[in-house]
């Protein structure tokens, strides 16, 4: 079977397709094959080092964390599923290798794909709708009237978000590019804030929650734009910064919190049966999985606006 793999860490060039033997299930796995895999921000900050204290260090490794397709084969212990069901679930997040014609899952880490979705929509959700789930109920508890912030709010996360905290009752103002203000404002935002025209420090309303998503807003800028007791949550997970936020949120009333992705199969059924409802997945770009180093150099420079899949 075709597997995406790198030798070594570093920017696309260093991820290729290779032959590789097709898994072989224990009695607790399911043997699928992926039809459509996603590409998220964390593939590339993985393969280029960037996060080796979680990922750790061994190669060769694979690419790609979340996938929609059948089911082939099933374990003897496995009560759940059935050969020929379609479904969408994630790898460990610092494994990798979705981005494969088969893989080996748990079925802890799968759940049956909503009839309403394609698999490209369907594996295009649960790394971005996972932390889009955990960001607003968990992280942040997102409510009725509150004020957010999303900042990078059309990109694969941001755009459930913008969803989930509307559905909470929340109001929320979306920063995002120019391309991306009528995609904002169509998901349901209160006001959209262009980030290319406007400084988010020039806003003169104070929010309860500020979830960035750009990697690029700094808890001391974002701090001045919050509510006394707000929350400010990103998505950078670092020993640092988890120090960091700990011992602030020791002695000030607001917070600083950091999403680190914990996938639940009860995460998944909520947004299989949020995907069959309403949830809005809009597919930015579809790639061929020949195609896997120009994929991410497209979407690791910002030319993608939104989610990316790659078919298989
Ligand atoms: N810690 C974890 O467990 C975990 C899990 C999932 C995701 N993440 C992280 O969460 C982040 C978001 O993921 P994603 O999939 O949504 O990424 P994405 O699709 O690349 O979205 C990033 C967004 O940021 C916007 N942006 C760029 N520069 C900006 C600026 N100066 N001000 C405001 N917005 C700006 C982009 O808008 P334009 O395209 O219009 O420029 C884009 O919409 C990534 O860093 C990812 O690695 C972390």
């Amino acid at each position: 079977m075709r597997k995406v793999l790198y030798n070594r860490f570093g920017d696309e060039q260093v991820v290729e397709v290779q032959e590789q033997p097709t898994p072989t299930i224990t009695e607790e796995q399911l043997l699928i094959q992926v039809k459509a895999a996603s590409i998220n921000p964390l593939d590339w900050k993985i393969y280029r080092g960037e996060m080796k204290l979680m990922s750790g260090s061994k190669l060769p490794k694979g690419v790609g964390i979340d996938f929609a397709g059948i089911v082939r084969q099933v374990g003897a212990g496995v009560t759940r599923f059935r050969v020929g069901d379609a479904v969408f679930g994630l790898l460990g997040v610092f494994k990798g290798g979705a981005l494969a014609d088969y893989v080996a899952v748990t079925e802890a880490a799968i759940a049956l794909k909503p009839a309403a979705i394609s698999f490209d929509q369907a594996a295009s959700l649960p790394v971005a709708g996972l932390a889009a789930l955990q960001l607003v109920d968990q992280l942040a508890a997102i409510g009725k009237g509150h004020e957010v912030l999303l900042n990078g709010a059309t990109g694969g996360v941001g755009q459930f978000a913008i969803q989930l905290a509307k559905k909470r009752g929340a109001r929320v103002t979306a920063v995002a590019g120019q391309a991306g203000a009528p995609r904002a404002t169509q998901l349901g935002a209160d006001l959209v804030v262009d980030y290319t025209r406007q400084d988010i420090r020039q806003l003169t309303q104070r929010f309860d929650t500020i979830i960035d998503l750009s990697d690029k807003l700094v808890f001391k800028v974002a701090k001045k734009l919050l509510k006394p007791k707000g929350t400010f949550v990103n998505t950078l997970p670092s020993p640092q910064g988890l120090v960091l936020s700990f011992f602030h949120n020791l002695f000030s009333a607001r917070k600083r919190k950091i999403l680190i992705l914990k996938p639940t199969a009860a995460g998944l059924s909520t947004l299989a049966a949020l995907a069959q409802d309403e949830l809005q997945i809009p597919i930015e770009r579809v790639y061929a999985l020949a195609d896997i180093r120009q994929a991410y150099q497209e979407t690791s420079r910002g030319n993608v606006k939104g989610k990316a899949v790659v078919v298989l």
